[in-house]
């Protein structure tokens, strides 16, 4: 069949990558795509934001199944419009989408189907946001409603910086987003990333990884979109898996089905490994970038057939996916400024080196200028390897990178570092 994988980023080269080594994929269509992207799909240049446009392409070029990345044309309804068409869609629909889309709504869900989650209060003005904060303990999280590309969260140290937060974001630091906070309980723990498909009935598991989501070595700096991750996150054992599906993913999958908005997909709960179990600290309604990258370099899996089992509510009936035992580990190269303003046009060389020995270099952020590769965003390539064990995973993902030739780009040097060291733990206790 032919199919059409919708977004730019990452992810996406990591998505498009895998769906091409279906047998079941016949021609493979990108919009808007990048130029890692175009090696294994034809471009589109479509704006994701004209739904009419959209299907029209859709119906011209025989799509059999469409696949949307990113979270902005979800939320935004793309998945409702192709399927009015009469299109299968994998992705979840605008109702099912505000799971990622207000994080308001997904409070007040998990507290009808207690689901384990940070205490929250919704405030809906200043004043009222500044009343609630009294019931609170330090550090608490200050989180704007909306979408905010992942910069609407500040853990406050202080009840000073709380209360500055408040104020900006009612000032309309990120617009209507912002209209609305969300003031949560802080909760202590490891961080994963946990993944599971979903026809909106049956739930199968998709895998595990850890982000590194602060912009310096030691987890310092302000928070990015991502700058590593690896996969799997062992921390996240197997009874853990389970409590999550149970306590958390399972009753959210029902309280949607419930309330009339089916959630198809790929689930995405960010998740924080307390004292207690598993807590939800938020979902969002499509893979995680970089999480996506080590999740399909492990996927042995026909991405393919599960995408479409998705979409065509024959989850139940699918293979499940199989994962390769092994690790995978992402490496972010981000151009200068990144978080914030990054510097673009910076040349890069040197990909086909980095990966002569297997890697694989996603993009993200590049362009052709002139037929000279560049960086045209904040983070431009995800260096990704397999190994063993995590540390051999970081190992090859390390020497690829060396390989690369971009002197505007930085990158962390501790991607994994955790995971590495409980390893040489581990084997020491083996001896
Ligand atoms: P979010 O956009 O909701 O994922 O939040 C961004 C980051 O802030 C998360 O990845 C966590 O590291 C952190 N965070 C969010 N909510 C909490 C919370 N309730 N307790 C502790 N850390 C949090
Ligand atoms: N890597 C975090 C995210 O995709 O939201």
């Amino acid at each position: 069949m032919n199919i059409l994988l919708l977004g730019s980023g990452g992810r996406e080269h990591a998505l498009a990558w895998k769906l091409a080594q279906s047998p079941r994929c016949d021609t493979l269509y990108a919009a808007p795509g990048n130029p890692g992207i175009a090696d294994h799909a034809t471009l589109a240049a479509l704006d994701l934001t004209d739904h009419g446009a959209v299907t029209a392409f859709c119906e011209v070029q025989r799509i059999g199944l469409i696949v949307i990345g990113p979270e902005a044309p979800l939320v935004d309804g793309l998945a409702d419009s192709l399927r009015a068409a009469g299109f299968a869609v994998f992705g979840p629909s605008r109702a099912a989408a505000q799971l990622e889309g207000s994080k308001g709504f997904t409070k007040d869900l998990c507290a009808r189907a207690e689901i384990p989650t940070a205490a929250y209060a919704r405030a809906g003005s200043l004043g009222a946001a500044q009343a609630a904060l009294g019931s609170f303990g330090l550090p608490v999280v200050i989180k704007a409603d909306g979408l905010a590309a992942g910069k609407g969260v500040v853990i406050a140290a202080t009840r000073a910086e709380a209360e500055a937060a408040l104020a900006e974001m009612f000032a309309g630091q990120f617009g209507t987003a912002s209209a609305e906070v969300v003031i949560e309980e802080f909760l202590e723990g490891e961080e994963v990333s946990f993944f599971a498909l979903t026809d909106g009935s049956t739930i199968v598991p998709f895998g595990s990884a850890q982000d590194h989501k602060r912009v310096g070595d030691g987890d310092t700096g302000p928070n990015t979109g991502g700058m590593g991750a690896y996969s799997p996150a062992r921390v996240f054992t197997p009874e853990l898996e389970g409590e999550a599906i149970a306590r958390i993913v399972a009753p959210t999958v029902r309280a949607m089905k419930d309330a009339g908005m089916p959630y198809s997909g790929v689930i995405y709960a960010g998740l924080i490994l307390t004292r207690e179990g598993p807590k939800l600290i938020e979902y969002n309604a499509r893979f995680g970038d970089p999480e996506c990258q080590v999740l399909m370099l492990r996927l042995e899996s026909d991405l393919v057939e599960l995408l479409d089992a998705c979409a065509g509510n024959r989850l139940a009936s699918a293979e499940p996916p199989r994962f390769s035992p092994d690790a995978a580990l992402t490496v972010v190269m981000a151009a200068a400024g990144y978080p914030g303003a990054p510097a673009s046009g910076m040349p890069i060389a040197g990909i086909a080196a980095a990966e002569a020995d297997g890697a694989k270099v996603f993009h993200a952020g590049t362009a052709l200028a002139q037929g000279a590769l560049v960086s045209s965003g904040g983070r431009v390539l995800g260096v990704t390897a397999r190994g063993g064990d995590v540390r051999a995973a970081q190992a090859a993902a390390y020497t690829a990178l060396g390989r690369i030739d971009a002197p505007g780009l930085f990158c962390r040097r501790d991607i994994g570092e955790r995971e590495v060291a409980r390893e040489t733990a581990r084997s020491a206790a083996a001896q």
